[in-house]
């Protein structure tokens, strides 16, 4: 059966991954729409930069979603091959970038496949890779973090953002769903509507599975630090200003990063010999 026959019901496929198809509505207007959209938007157009070597290289967009990453690059001069298996998602994303006149839409390719095909469909190998909050919708996730080694050139860069278990287990706590926390029951089930990711993942898997594929570790930061925890968000622009300067102060530093609803990293495919 084709992938997407299985998701049109909306539920997992049989490799237990959750396509968003149906969820091109929820998904934006509970993330893209709200402040932790754009806090999320924010953060990475200040970390990319720092944490990637940015040269105009080729990027394979993974699990691109809505398409922002495929833009932000695109207006760079990356050229970007974005990947998603939605149909539903990808055609958002088309749309999207057709309307924002700004855009060099030249520079996006689209291709409609699941992480687990691109080894045959876009085998590069890729000098840098985005795979931003794909992994904790995946039945497998260590076994993706395998494919995306293999996509990777020697020497290349993969930006990998992960929803964080553990912040996961502490935001619950904060809201005081103790019971759920104790007994560790916090992933989704990705049925329906629900956006609470199936597999998160916490750092020391991130760790194992690194060394694991020979990928080191450049650098790690934490997404969203401090939005989730507060007890007053901000009312006033000017106090949502303070929050995402607080959350740049923060967001790389020992012990608040750790607990940033997502972990992004930049991981490293060494050359050989080095
Ligand atoms: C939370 S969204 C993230 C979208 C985008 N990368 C972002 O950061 O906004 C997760 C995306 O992963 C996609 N996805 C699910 N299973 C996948 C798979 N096996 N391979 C690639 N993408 C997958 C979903 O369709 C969805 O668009």
């Amino acid at each position: 059966m084709h992938p997407n026959d299985v998701t049109k019901s909306y539920e997992l496929t049989e490799a237990g991954d959750r396509y968003f198809d149906g969820l091109v509505d929820k998904f934006s207007r509970s993330l893209y729409q709200a402040p932790r959209g754009e806090l999320r938007l924010a953060m990475l157009d200040y970390l990319l930069p720092q944490m990637l070597q940015l040269k105009e290289q080729p990027v394979l967009d993974i699990g691109g979603g809505l398409g922002q990453q495929a833009a932000w690059f695109a207006k760079r001069g990356h050229a970007v091959t974005m990947t998603e298996p939605s149909d539903d998602m990808l055609n958002h994303a088309k749309q999207w970038h057709q309307d924002d006149s700004a855009l060099p839409h030249e520079l996006i390719t689209y291709l409609q496949a699941p992480l687990q095909q691109l080894d045959q469909q876009a085998p590069g190998a890729w000098p840098l890779i985005t795979c931003h909050a794909v992994l904790e919708w995946l039945g497998d996730p260590q076994a993706a973090l395998t494919t995306l080694s293999h996509l990777l050139a020697p020497g290349g860069q993969l930006s990998l953002m992960v929803f964080n278990r553990d912040a996961l287990r502490f935001s619950n706590v904060v809201k005081g769903n103790l019971e759920k926390a104790l007994r560790d029951r916090l992933a989704g089930k990705g049925k329906r509507q629900r956006l609470t990711p199936i597999s998160p993942v916490s750092h020391a898997e991130i760790e194992q599975w690194s060394a694991a594929n020979g990928l080191q570790i450049a650098s790690v930061a934490g997404i969203r630090v401090f939005q989730d925890y507060l007890r007053k968000p901000p009312v006033t622009p000017e106090e949502n200003e303070t929050l995402i300067a607080l959350e740049k102060q923060y967001c790389r530093q020992d012990p608040h990063w750790r607990l940033g609803r997502y972990l992004l990293y930049t991981l490293i495919k060494p050359e050989a010999g080095k």
